[in-house]
């Protein structure tokens, strides 16, 4: 058998000798009983000195790779696999399920910043209080808080769940008595109560459009994932198929669309979940930015049978890159939710308990209130902004909470929308449109303004060129 070893701008040549030999016998090049060159005409094809070669031989031999023969050679081990003339592993090579196909990572997590960034969903990372943060986190990193170095509670360490309770107790009215299991955001919240409560080839509902990270997580699951549509009182409860075994909303604020979702609407999924014994997973992400009206209250305070679980997360009101996130969950899931963490990474990571202090302290409720304000007179600017220059252009979705407002853009189909956004964005202007996210249902193309990244004082300007894009 003829193996090629190459050496060019090789410093170990020993080593690289053996690496080489035993890559072609593991795959198959050099076949069980094959011979290696002998060591003299090897040393001298690849212009080195005979012990060079025999060192790495002997390794070889020395690891069973393969067996000399007095006077006759050098031969692969019959026990090491990799059939002759494969040429490949004889199983194929690993591939993801199908189903990762589908499966991509969103584009923000590569793209460029835009110099006026409407993206949705991010907060204002400028005017975080970083020094305060950075304090309560060193606390968490001396002997004394780290505990001799022990593993945590699954369900999050007692004085940041107590912190926790109270604050979503104070701001949304959740009782969370029964039980609270700090997660690494929305998303991990999901996935472990979708691990408790669902068997493969379970039947689940996620809005459309919706924010469907979510939907591919049930999916990746197992479960047989149905869009259901909303319309202006959100999720159109009666297009529920039959069999669906969880549902998941963002009833406070929909999310792309960002209407809240209405009380007979409410009243009528949990009259579903309570006939169907089904389990409804509310995502109540960015509602503590509530700019008028009378706050909308969760699910979970409607519930007296313990269908709803709450999610609550910490990417909105503090940092997404954070990945602090809670799922409060009936009494009767507590237990398994907990063990579910623990199965999943055991515990969200320690020095985050940082979190307990930045309650306690009531740093969380005053970094609120002052976002509250920064992002109520961002979201004054656009709504009047949009109802007076794009009047002929767009159509605002009311919504009064959270960090985005959607708009239906008239008179232009969703490629013509696709060509204004390709030129807001040599413009220096990001945005997006619904349909690169999920369109969903709707044949109107929508666009989707963020206002958590932007400062206040750029977005006229944004907004300006983007007006200029509409017109060619
Ligand atoms: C509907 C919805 N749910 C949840 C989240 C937050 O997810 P996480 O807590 O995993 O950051 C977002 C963030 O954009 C969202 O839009």
């Amino acid at each position: 058998v003829d193996v090629h070893v190459s050496l060019v701008g090789r410093k170990d040549l020993t080593g690289e000798i053996y690496r080489q030999l035993r890559r072609a016998i593991l795959d198959g090049r050099l076949p069980p009983g094959g011979r290696l060159p002998p060591t003299r005409e090897l040393a001298w094809r690849l212009s080195v000195s005979r012990t060079t070669v025999e060192v790495a031989y002997d390794r070889l031999t020395g690891e069973g790779f393969v067996s000399a023969r007095r006077g006759a050679g050098t031969f692969v081990s019959e026990a090491v696999a990799g059939s002759p003339g494969q040429p490949g592993p004889a199983g194929g090579v690993l591939r993801p399920r199908p189903l990762w196909e589908a499966i991509t990572v969103p584009r923000v997590v590569e793209e460029r910043l835009a110099e006026f960034d409407f993206r949705p969903g991010i907060p204002d990372a400028e005017l975080f209080p970083y020094q305060t943060w950075r304090r309560l986190l060193a606390q968490q990193l001396r002997p004394a808080a780290v505990a001799g170095g022990a593993y945590g509670d699954p369900a999050g360490h007692p004085d940041l769940r107590r912190a926790i309770a109270r604050h979503v107790g104070v701001s949304r009215g959740v009782q969370t008595a029964a039980g609270q299991v700090v997660t690494n955001g929305t998303q991990q919240a999901v996935d472990l109560v979708a691990r408790v409560l669902l068997e493969p080839g379970d039947r689940v509902a996620v809005e459309t459009p919706g924010y469907w990270p979510l939907g591919r997580l049930l999916a990746s699951l197992g479960a047989e994932v149905f869009p259901v549509p909303v319309d202006a009182e959100g999720l159109v409860v009666e297009a529920i198929p039959p069999g669906v075994r969880l549902v998941t909303v963002s009833p406070s604020h929909q999310f792309p669309l960002g209407m809240a979702m209405s009380l007979p609407r409410r009243m009528a999924l949990l009259a579903w979940a309570e006939r169907h014994g089904a389990a409804i997973v509310e995502d109540d992400y960015d509602s503590e930015f509530r700019y008028n009206g009378r706050p909308i209250d969760p699910l979970q305070t409607l519930d007296p049978h313990g269908r709803v679980l709450y999610v609550g997360s910490f990417s909105k009101t503090m940092l997404a890159t954070l990945r602090l996130g809670f799922v409060v969950v009936p009494e009767p899931l507590t237990e398994a939710v907990r063990a579910a963490k623990f199965v999943a990474d055991w515990h969200t990571s320690l020095p985050t308990q940082a979190l307990a202090g930045f309650i306690e302290q009531g740093y969380l409720a005053r970094h609120i209130r002052r976002m509250r304000r920064v992002y109520q007179e961002r979201h004054q600017l656009i709504v009047g902004i949009l109802a007076d220059q794009f009047t002929d252009q767009v159509k605002l979705i009311p919504s009064l909470t959270g960090l985005h407002v959607t708009a239906i853009v008239r008179g232009v189909t969703p490629a013509e929308l696709a060509a204004v956004l390709e030129r807001a964005r040599a413009a220096g202007v990001g945005l997006m449109a619904l349909s690169t996210w999920d369109a969903g249902p709707l044949s109107q193309p929508v666009l989707i303004l963020g206002y958590g990244a932007i400062p206040t004082s750029r977005i006229e300007e944004g907004l300006r060129r983007l007006r200029r894009c509409f017109d060619g």
